[in-house]
């Protein structure tokens, strides 16, 4: 366990680390779309697009971006209704409009080249330390720590580090330690940012680690203690606020009826149009008050969706009428064109 009582040789652990696991990594890395040709861009967009889903899910989003805006100008220049459609499902809108603001950065003061240095990276909008670091090492090849879920469950394991990983001077300790123990050569330390997360992700797992196959068994302090499953430390989880909401599809013989949100999660994107329910108030009334009194519902149909703070329990409602006080959109639009976050999306099942 860390602590006073720890001696010179287990504090070294991590120094133990970068050869075997950058043999393992020439072994075991999975074949990725960013890790072909690992340029500042390339790395920056998979790892935003990493920090909010998984591997798997990440494929298919980060190709089709690539392929529409191949390099910073083309994010710089972007139009906001045809980037929140290419992030549509992600989640975490801001941080794309915050990719957005970097890239104008980048263009205007950078000729569009990214800075070779971890300080100018992270002034840049939406760039912390972890995603400075991933593009510092992985792109740059420079000797900086990215410590992402991943990292932190291997180092907790490997040092039985007690710490609770919010606590942020655990982030700086890992952070500097870890980037301490980098290896000489741009590929080298490229491949050591990429080696943790791969050992995270494909054996240091959560909750089932495959220890028989770790090539660092022999320095791990979990490992020889049989303590894995007690790293890393997560905080305590707090209990989301629920919120009652009512979303109309309101359907006119134009098409259905968006909104863009002004206020609360999700401001700035598209909706169709919702209401918090507070005082119990009737669907109709609240059509009422957006100057509805001809319509006809159709069906209603409850679901639920979970943001990092908010639980929304929600009451979907097909209506029809003449007129809408919104813009309308038919489904084709909605489909193509249109961003609507997941939230909203799923509401389209009332319509089944
Ligand atoms: N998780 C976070 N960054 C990653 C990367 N570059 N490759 C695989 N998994 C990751």
């Amino acid at each position: 366990m860390i602590g006073s009582s720890m001696s010179k040789k287990e504090k070294n652990v991590f120094q133990r680390i970068p050869a075997p696991l950058l043999s393992w990594y020439q072994e075991h890395k999975r074949t990725l779309p960013w890790r072909e040709n690992p340029t500042p861009y390339r790395v920056w967009v998979s790892e935003v697009m990493l920090q909010q889903t998984r591997v798997e899910a990440v494929k298919e989003y980060y190709l089709r971006f690539m392929n529409a805006l191949p390099c910073v100008e083309d994010l710089a220049v972007c139009e906001e209704e045809k980037l929140l459609k290419l992030w549509e499902g992600l989640g975490y809108y801001s941080r794309v409009r915050n990719m957005q603001k970097a890239a104008k950065i980048l263009v205007s003061s950078y000729g569009g080249e990214f800075p070779c240095d971890i300080k100018e990276l992270q002034a840049l909008p939406g760039i912390g330390s972890y995603t400075a670091g991933a593009i510092g090492s992985i792109a740059f090849g420079l000797p900086v720590a990215a410590v992402d879920g991943n990292v932190f469950r291997v180092a907790s394991r490997l040092e039985e580090n007690a710490t609770v990983i919010s606590d942020p001077s655990y982030r700086k300790y890992l952070e500097k330690e870890l980037s301490a123990v980098y290896p000489t050569g741009k590929k080298a330390c490229s491949e050591f940012t990429q080696s943790l997360f791969e050992l995270g992700a494909l054996i240091c797992k959560p909750q089932s680690p495959d220890c028989e196959k770790c090539p660092l068994t022999g320095v791990c302090g979990a490992y020889k203690h049989k303590t894995q499953l007690c790293f890393p430390i997560l905080p305590e989880k707090k209990a989301k606020r629920r919120e009652e909401v009512y979303v109309f599809l309101i359907e006119t013989p134009q098409g259905f009826a968006i909104r863009r949100r002004e206020e609360g999660v999700l401001k700035g994107m598209n909706e169709f149009p919702s209401h918090v329910i507070i005082n119990g108030e009737s669907a109709e009334n609240v059509l009422n008050e957006w100057g509805m009194y001809e319509f006809k519902e159709i069906k209603r149909q409850k679901c639920k969706h979970i943001f990092t703070h908010i639980h929304w329990d929600m009451t979907c409602i097909w209506v029809q009428t003449d007129v809408s006080p919104f813009d309308t959109y038919t489904l084709e639009e909605i489909e193509e064109s249109v961003s609507l976050p997941t939230a909203f999306k799923q509401c389209l099942a009332v319509l089944d």
